[in-house]
């Protein structure tokens, strides 16, 4: 499994964390900073996470910031990313499982190491159910190319 990482000034600490735990597991981790707590802007790090994960066939991406917020706002903007602020492990598992999340963004300054672990954890041990959810999901993508969705 090939994850990727990112984080602003804010999500530092936690990224590093998660980073260790998930290297600790035998798990490829790709760290696309930041490196240290010098501030940053995170949509810098959403778009060049988001970036990467879509064009390198990354299995799934890591954003932290603050809050879990801005960097989550920002992933969604980038097409084919569906980014997931989640705080707790329930819908971390529902992320993945309803929605195909391919990023989950969490909050370095709301969320204790071992909280966003087991988040972490719950997301990978879950998996895209698809059936009517695949449906769903493709009317985001509908979305991102401007095409107006049916009400069925
Ligand atoms: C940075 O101070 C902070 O605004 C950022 O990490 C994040 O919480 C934004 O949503």
């Amino acid at each position: 499994m090939r994850i990727i990482v990112g984080s602003d000034h804010g999500g530092w600490a936690l990224k590093e964390d998660l980073k260790k735990r998930l290297e600790a597991e035998g798990l490829s981790v790709t760290d696309v900073g930041c490196y240290d707590t010098c501030s940053v802007d995170y949509p810098d790090i959403a778009r060049e996470l988001c970036t990467r994960l879509l064009g390198e066939g990354y299995d799934f991406g890591i954003l932290c910031c603050g809050t879990g917020i801005g960097i989550s706002i920002a992933a969604n903007k980038i097409d084919g990313i569906r980014a997931a602020h989640v705080s707790d492990a329930y819908s971390a598992a529902m992320a993945r499982a309803h929605n195909d999340a391919n990023v989950i963004c969490l909050g370095g300054r709301v969320l204790g190491d071992e909280l966003a672990w087991s988040i972490v954890q719950s997301y990978m041990a879950s998996s895209f159910q698809g059936g009517r959810h695949q449906k769903r999901v493709d009317k985001i993508a509908d979305l991102e190319k401007g095409v107006a969705c049916d009400q069925q």
